[in-house]
């Protein structure tokens, strides 16, 4: 597949591989030896790139640093003990890219160079994918405007870049939420189920303030009347309720997320009773308090199976029991670490090998 797209690649004279640190990865830190770059001008995509990985250039007049035309992609790639490389369903990130490119008035990418350009980026790094448990090569594909121009209007030029790097676990520990009922992250009629970076600028405050009171995330609430939950802000959340495998449906302030679909998936799969439905705050705080929540999580690309082990509301903490009874989401976790990394079939044709 890579070689059907014109990809000009420079490799690196001096890689970085050998001094790098895998038993020290902290998220997002660590980047591979090369990079994707490509320009949109004149309607189309051009100068398709594979480079070292280094600084860029810009005007300081780009409209991205003024009006915020950007957004990003998150995915990973996984090595088998055969040696071979594979992406985690990459085609539900391309579409997904496409709607926050809509979404913000910027070009569409094919699908086709979205993942051509990804594989051929992580086919030349592949060395860089880490081996340990729960390791993997995170990948962030983004685009954002490069007018040089101030005027409030779509941009007419874009970069797509693409950045890879070794990571570990996003949430070192199982996490400390508080449902949030002042702050909103995102309104009917916004942008939140687009990855915008504009969303996430948004969400840094009240993530701060909640860290200040000793939490470690969030479980954002909806616009209107904060009372019902949407999702975790770097993942989407699920509560087992008597049983019941519960998580919001997707809307315009949801992200719709790749692992909730595979998660979601996987429950139907294996006959759980699954509901996708509007969940409200004092739901979930009366499961909390009469102890017929069993599990909440959060899922995504990062975070993978993130454990929630207390929840704040209406100012008491509740503890939920502890991860290691958690049944679903572990075996879930397994379920989707055995495809992922090739230790069973991949049942549902989910990846994709470079
Ligand atoms: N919600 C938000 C806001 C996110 O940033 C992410 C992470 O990508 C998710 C949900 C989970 O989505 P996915 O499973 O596709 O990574
Ligand atoms: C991802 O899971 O890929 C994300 O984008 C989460 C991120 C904000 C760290």
């Amino acid at each position: 597949m890579t070689d059907t797209l014109d990809i000009k690649i420079t490799k690196t004279s001096k890689s970085r591989l050998e001094e790098t640190d895998f038993s020290h990865l902290p998220f997002g830190k660590v980047f591979s030896d090369h990079m994707f770059v490509a320009d949109y001008e004149d309607g189309e995509w051009k100068n398709l790139q594979i480079v070292p990985y280094d600084e860029l250039s810009f005007s300081p007049a780009m409209s991205v640093l003024h009006y915020g035309q950007a957004f990003f992609e998150g995915l990973k790639a996984y090595k088998h003990a055969d040696g071979k490389a594979t992406l985690f369903r990459p085609y539900k990130n391309a579409e997904r890219f496409n709607k926050s490119a809509e979404r913000l008035c910027a070009p569409e990418l094919p699908e086709d160079i979205f993942v051509q350009s990804i594989a051929a980026l992580v086919n030349l790094d592949k060395d860089w994918i880490p081996t340990a448990e729960h390791h993997s090569l995170y990948i962030r594909p983004f685009m954002f405007s490069t007018d040089p121009y101030l005027g409030v209007q779509p941009s007419k030029t874009y970069k797509y870049v693409v950045l890879t790097g070794p990571v570990g676990a996003y949430f070192p520990k199982p996490l400390k939420v508080k449902f949030e009922t002042y702050y909103t992250r995102a309104a009917e009629g916004g942008f939140g189920f687009a990855k915008a970076a504009g969303n996430y600028a948004g969400s840094l405050l009240p993530a701060q303030e909640a860290m200040k009171e000793g939490f470690d995330q969030l479980i954002w609430t909806d616009a209107k009347e904060h009372a019902y939950v949407e999702e975790l802000g770097a993942a989407n959340v699920m509560f087992v309720i008597n049983g019941k495998l519960i998580t919001p449906s997707t809307r315009d302030s949801i992200l719709k997320g790749v692992t909730r679909d595979s998660v979601l998936t996987l429950a139907r799969h294996w006959g759980m009773e699954v509901e996708e439905r509007r969940i409200s705050v004092a739901e979930v705080g009366e499961a909390l308090k009469s102890g017929t929540l069993s599990e909440a999580f959060g899922v995504g690309t990062a975070a993978t199976i993130a454990p929630i082990a207390s929840i704040g509301f209406e100012g008491e903490l509740y503890h939920l029991p502890n991860v290691t009874k958690a049944e679903f989401s572990n075996r879930a976790l397994q379920a989707l670490n055995d495809i992922r990394y090739g230790f069973g079939p991949d049942e549902f044709g989910w990846n994709y090998t470079i």
